[in-house]
């Protein structure tokens, strides 16, 4: 798909990811509506965004709460008069021990996660059918693919988003509308400033604006997935497809340390 003049609604568009890729976007001239709950950082990144004379709106609102999706949907479809691509970015995540994360950050990351994404595109549906050239870009994580430990409840939800996008993606399979998922691997935003793992135990991070350039070129050559992390991500994969308890091996080597570095992310 060209995204030139196309009008797109970016959940979490005010940061990390969301935000690196509504710049790449808006340099080919795509016209734009990024949210977030935060207002303040919504108009810092519209400001931002509009320089050089770019058609960018923003949109405060929280996608895990009805009221929030209705807002968020009605804001774009006003500013922008129909929608072509509706990318569901915004994210949440709380790392450790699963019986010492609290029940209401559990049904946070559910509701964040999966239950906003879901349901956002479901209202969504009939404006991008409307254009009959539709596009849904669903942000999960390398996680849905290899589910490290001590994130239980992010891995799940971000495998049950990589699963509802390819089953919608072969629901609409003729009908106009592409599905991409996208699974990023760790990228250096503020969603990843509260966690501490390092190389030793495997984490690394890579640029947003890297990530964004592979989700314009996923859009422009209309793939069905972008995977980030390179080989090394890409072998740990196979291996777990493969060979899931050599990879139970390479994760209990480095269990206690990879638990110190990883107690403390919290991003919600
Ligand atoms: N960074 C990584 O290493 C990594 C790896 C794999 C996958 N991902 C996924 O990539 C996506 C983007 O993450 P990021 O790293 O770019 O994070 P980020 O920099 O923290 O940005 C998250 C964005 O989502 C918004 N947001 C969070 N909760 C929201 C809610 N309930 N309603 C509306 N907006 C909300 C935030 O704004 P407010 O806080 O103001 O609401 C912000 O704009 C997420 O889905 C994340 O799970 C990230």
């Amino acid at each position: 798909m060209d995204v030139e003049g196309k009008r797109i609604l970016i959940t979490g568009g005010s940061s990390g990811i969301g935000l690196a890729t509504a710049r790449a976007l808006v340099a080919r001239g795509a016209r734009l509506v990024i949210t977030g709950r935060r207002s303040g950082e919504v108009d810092a990144a519209v400001e931002d965004l509009r320089t050089g004379g770019a058609d960018v709106s923003g949109v405060s609102a929280d996608v895990s709460t009805d009221d929030g999706r209705s807002t968020t949907l009605h804001g774009a479809m006003r500013a922008l008069g129909g929608l072509d691509i509706l990318m569901n970015n915004a994210g949440a995540v709380r790392a450790g021990r699963l019986d010492e994360i609290r029940e209401d950050e559990i049904r946070a990351m559910v509701e964040v996660d999966l239950v906003a994404p879901i349901l956002l595109t479901r209202a969504a549906l009939p404006a991008l059918k409307a254009e009959g050239g539709g596009m849904i870009v669903n942000v999960t994580s390398g996680i849905a693919l290899v589910a490290m430990p001590f994130y239980a409840t992010y891995a799940a939800v971000k495998a049950g988003l990589a699963s509802f996008s390819e089953s919608l993606r072969r629901e609409l399979n003729g009908e106009g509308v592409h599905v991409l998922t996208v699974y990023p691997s760790g990228t250096d935003t503020p969603m990843m400033a509260t966690n501490k793992a390092g190389a030793d135990v495997g984490f690394s991070l890579e640029p947003a604006a890297a990530v964004a350039a592979a989700i314009i070129e996923g859009i422009e050559q209309e793939t069905i997935a972008v995977v980030r992390g390179g080989p090394d991500r890409q072998a740990m994969i196979d291996l777990n497809r493969r060979d899931p308890l050599a990879l139970d091996a390479r994760f209990l080597a480095t269990k206690s340390a990879f638990e110190e570095g990883v107690k403390s992310h919290d991003a919600m």
